[in-house]
Formats: C-alpha cells, structure tokens, sequence
C-alpha cells in the first residue's frame, strides 16, 4: 500500500466513525452535551480539593472536620457548642477577670510624680513567688536583687536612654550587638573549617523573632536562587509555635509532621513531604517539649540533597549544648559544623543568663541573609504590615500570644485575627544588647562560668530525672537529653497531678500526645531540687487516693483539648479565649 492509499482508508476510518458517534449522539437534546462536560469539571474541580484536603489534613481530620461542620448545620447544635465553648472560656478568663476590676483605662488629671514607684513597688509585691518555682521563665541564678540580677540592672541604667536607630551616635551599642553576634556564632561551630567560615547574624528581641527572620530569610533566598513563589516548609510536631506565626506572616504553606517513637524528627515522614515548593526543614536542638535533640545530621544530609535549607532552632540550646559536650554528655553534632544547616536561631535570654528580650539569628553565609530584604534594622522590617505607628516610633514588635501554659496545644489562631490582638511593645533596649554583652564579658560568664553552670543545671536534671523515675506511677517521656524533663502516667491522669503541684506554688507547662506535664530546669531550680520531687510526689499520691479533679483546676480542660478529635475546636477556643483577654 502507497501512503495516499493508507490516507483515503484512514479518512473513510474516521468519517464512518463520527457518522455513528453523531446518530449515537442525537439521542441527546443539545443543552445537555453542552452542560455534561462542564459538571465534569466542576466534580473534578471539588475531587481535587477534597483529595487535596485530605493529604493536606490526614482522612481522618478531613472527615471529622465535614462531620463537625455538618452536625453544626443542624438547628440549636452550633449555639449549643457555642454555649459550652463559652463556659469553657469563662473559666480559663476568670482569673483574669476579677483582677482587672479598678485598672486605669484613662490617664489621670494629675500626676503622681515619684509616688509612681511606690504605686509600681505595690503592684509588685502582689506577683506570684516565681523564685525556683516555674518551669523556664527565669534562667538567671539567685536572688533578684543581687548578684548577676543587680549586675544586669546597673548596665540597663547606664544606657536606658540610648537610641539605637541612631548607631552613628551610640556606637557602643553597635560594638556590642556586633560582638554579641560573633562570640555566640563562634560558640556554634562559625570558626570550623565546615561552616564555611562566613557565619553572619544579629541580635532581635527574642526566640520568636529570630525564627521569623530566619523563615523569611530562607523563603527569599530560595525564591532568588530556585525561582519558588507558592513556598511550603516542613517541620516536626516538637516544632515551637513560632514557625506557624511564620507560616501565616510570610504565606508559606505549613507541614507538621508526626515525630518517631523516640520524639524526634522522623527523617523519612519529613522527605516523603518535599516536593517542588519546598524551601525550609527544621531541627530543634533540643524541641522545647521534651527536650529531645533531633538528627540534625540526617536532616543536613537531606537539605544538602534537595538543595533546600534547614532551620536548627537552638533557642533553648545554644548556650548549653557545648558545654554539655565539653563535660562529657553524648551530644551528637547539631550547629554550623553539620553540612546543610543553613540558619540557627539561638535565644541569649534563656541559657544565655541574658534578661528578656535578647536573642541571635545566625545565617551560614551572607547570601542568605542579602536577599531577604530587610534593612539594618532588622526589627522594623520584619513585619510585612505593622502599623505605622509602631515603624515610625521605633518600637520592637513583640508579639506574644499570651497562652504559655497550653503552649502546646495551640493552634496559632491567622493572621486577620493577630490584626486585632494586643501588641506588647517593649522600646528596643539597647541595654538588652548590652546585658547580653556585659554578661559574656564579665568574668562570671566567661565560657568557664557558662560551663559551671551547664555543669550544675544537668546535674540538676539528671537528679530531677532520676527522681521521677523512682516514682512507679510516672514516666519520663522519651529520653531527655538537655535540661528538660516531661513526664507522665499510664495510671493517672498527670493534669490532676499538674494541678496539685500549681496549688503547690509550682508553674510546669502541660503537654500532649502524650499527655504529659514537664520542668525546664534552670539556676533557680538547684537549690528546690528535693522540694521539687517531695511536691511531686505528694502531688501523685494525693491523685492516686482521691482521684478526680480538684476545684478551680485545669485538668478538665487539658483533658479535653488533648481528647478533641477536631483541631478546628481547639483553635476556636483558645481564640474566643484570646480575645476576652484583651
Ligand atoms: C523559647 C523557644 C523559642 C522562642 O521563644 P521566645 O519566647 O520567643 O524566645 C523557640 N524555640 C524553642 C525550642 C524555644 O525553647
Ligand atoms: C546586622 O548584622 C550586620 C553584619 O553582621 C551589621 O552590619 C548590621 O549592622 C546588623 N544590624 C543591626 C541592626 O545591628
Ligand atoms: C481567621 O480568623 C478570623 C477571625 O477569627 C475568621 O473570621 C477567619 O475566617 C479566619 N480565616 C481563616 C482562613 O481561617
């Protein structure tokens, strides 16, 4: 066969097929083939968000998620949740509430000149006794009107009316800031060989910040440098909230991942997440929950391979993990000496003995940080929209979201709701740049004195540990392996037990999955360290003979926020909660 006689069979192929497609067709009115095609691709178009939906949530979430909000359709469902819900908040606020009754809401006609200090001093009196009580909180020995604490307020005085916006005037501060940075990158591997030896970084006002910085950073630079405009990044579930905050700021879509069997970062889930968009992984070395290190190797390895970058959040370690190494203690390698680490984020005010307010970014070279464009003065350009009133006047944005205590329950409610929340505005304190200074250079808090009180503060630990192992009704969650110890029971409900240690005086932060309570333990701690376990178990035998929640507890409510099937439900709490809060 020649090709015009193959063509001409071909042609006949194809007309005597659309002549019986067509009388097959005529069966059909017009209007209807016109209107099935485009119901195909609107049930296509809601197949793919609803699959989309469920690889996003899990099937689970996705289906209880359409089951809360249809239940919720039915009449006198949703006001009855609503009604519940408000009772639940009504109870969280209403220690808030009673106390507010006789606040100031205008300013006075007449001053009250040096009477303010004694009105200040009254106010003071009335906190709560915090002195080795709380979890965290206070990093710094002793007491508060000597020593270190007397040191660092003297320093505050001495530069409280400096104005850092204008370095060319206040060049001390700029030294100090620059010093500040580079003494603490030195402590994070900046002078190995590995790192590259162009670490950079600087100061902010805290954690939160410093993780903020470090997230826009890497979403610019990967924007720059591979072209990815709809950004996604992955992190463990032992991840601080902060990296939410960042999600919703800088529109970055956010996975959680599940951690493994030992609460770190499962390294498999996370690289079965990357795709195309991804631009950020992130380790904490250790997460603040259990105080867990996660592989920092491994997951350098897999940013290194898919040319992405990895966060190591050393907020809470940074000041002590190398002098931990140093005394003995198997710390596998978690700073710029591992391959792929592309910014660490490390908090001066914990372990750093600085006051708060003080942490470090640190980027792995300049090119991170360059394209991620803002200017000098980092802390007034983070925020895409802040007001411009707190631009103009020079203030750090601060914004904490008032619910440490359930910290690990939250949700970080959006962004339009953050447009309405109360922002605590500290002014810049160069004295905290210049605490932090002070601090490193005073002979006290050289490396030897960081290295003493690394070396007090896990011993601390490893007694608290060792304490709460003795008590069969408890168990330590995973293996701690810095200065923080979670725990929780198999036979009691630890949240009952939580609530008798408050009544106690002591403040520990509530956990879940699994439920579990947990001490960050600091200077302040050494010296209650046997308070601390006769409290506890007290606490635990009190629960074991009159189990049932005491009055005025939490319990119910860290209960039940760790057994809501729909996250939805939780976040929705805690934002009403917020919002009567302000
Ligand atoms: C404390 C902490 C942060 C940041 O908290 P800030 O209160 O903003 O300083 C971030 N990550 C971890 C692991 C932390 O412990
Ligand atoms: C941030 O760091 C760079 C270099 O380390 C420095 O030039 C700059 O002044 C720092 N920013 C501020 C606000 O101090
Ligand atoms: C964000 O919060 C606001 C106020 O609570 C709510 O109206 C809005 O629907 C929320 N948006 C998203 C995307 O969740």
């Amino acid at each position: 066969m020649d090709y015009s006689s193959s063509l001409s069979s071909l042609s006949f192929h194809f007309n005597s097929f659309r002549a019986s497609a067509n009388s097959f067709l005529s069966q059909y009115e017009p209007l209807l083939l016109l209107l099935a095609p485009l119901f195909s691709l609107i049930l296509a178009h809601l197949l793919r968000s609803f699959f989309n939906l469920i690889h996003e949530r899990g099937l689970k979430a996705s289906l209880l998620g359409f089951l809360m909000s249809s239940v919720k359709l039915i009449p006198g469902v949703k006001s009855y949740i609503d009604r519940e819900k408000q009772k639940v908040v009504d109870k969280m606020q209403s220690d808030g509430k009673s106390k507010r009754e006789g606040w100031r809401t205008e300013l006075p006609s007449t001053g009250l000149g040096t009477l303010v200090l004694e009105k200040m001093k009254e106010e003071k009196r009335k906190d709560v006794a915090w002195q080795g009580k709380c979890s965290g909180t206070v990093y710094i020995g002793g007491s508060e009107i000597d020593g270190h604490f007397s040191l660092i307020n003297e320093a505050c005085s001495m530069f409280a009316h400096t104005n850092p916006l204008h370095l060319d005037v206040f060049q001390s501060v700029g030294r100090f800031e620059a010093e500040v940075v580079a003494m603490t990158a030195a402590l994070l591997g900046s002078q190995e060989k590995s790192s590259g030896g162009q670490v950079c970084g600087n100061m902010t006002s805290g954690g939160t910040e410093s993780i903020l910085l470090a997230v826009k950073s890497s979403r610019d630079y990967m924007k720059s440098k591979k072209g990815i405009t709809r950004p996604e990044m992955i992190i463990p579930v032992s991840a601080h909230s902060a990296y939410d905050k960042a999600a919703q700021y800088f529109n970055i879509k956010l996975w959680r991942v599940a951690v493994n069997k030992d609460f770190q970062a499962d390294v498999k889930a996370i690289r079965r997440h990357i795709n195309k968009n991804t631009i950020l992984i992130v380790g904490s070395a250790p997460g603040f929950p259990h105080g867990i290190i996660d592989p920092i190797e491994e997951l350098g390895q897999l940013a290194s391979s898919f040319g992405i970058c990895l966060h190591v959040d050393l907020c809470l370690g940074g000041f002590v993990l190398p002098f931990a190494r140093e005394l003995g203690y198997p710390i596998p390698p978690f700073d710029f000496s591992v391959k792929g680490v592309s910014s660490i984020s490390v908090d001066v005010h914990k372990y750093g003995l600085a006051p708060k307010g003080t942490s470090i970014v640190l980027y792995r070279d300049h090119e991170i940080r360059k394209v991620s464009h803002w200017p000098g003065h980092k802390v007034l350009g983070i925020f895409e929209a802040p007001t411009e009133y707190l631009v103009e006047s020079g203030f750090v944005l601060f914004f904490r979201i008032s619910c440490d205590p359930i910290h690990q329950f939250v949700a970080v409610p959006n962004s339009t709701y953050l447009s309405g929340l109360p922002m605590i505005c500290f002014p810049f304190l160069p004295v905290l740049v210049l605490n932090s200074w002070y601090m490193a250079n005073q002979w006290s808090f050289c490396s030897t004195g960081y290295l003493e009180n690394t070396k007090t503060i896990m011993e601390a630990t490893k007694r608290i540990q060792k304490g709460i192992e003795e008590i069969s009704e408890l168990y330590v969650v995973g293996r701690p392996d810095m200065t923080i110890v979670a725990f929780g029971s198999n036979v009691l409900d630890i949240f009952e037990v939580n609530d008798l240690m408050t009544s106690k005086g002591w403040h520990l932060n509530a956990l879940q999955r699994p439920n579990s309570i947990h001490i960050c333990v600091t200077l302040q701690h050494v010296p209650v360290v046997e308070d601390f376990l006769t409290d506890l178990k007290e606490s635990v035998n009190t629960v074991k003979e009159n189990p049932g929640p005491i009055s005025g507890g939490l319990a119910p409510i860290y209960g039940a926020a760790g057994k809501m099937p729909d996250r939805g439900m939780v976040q929705d709490l805690l934002v009403d909660y917020m919002d009567g809060t302000c």
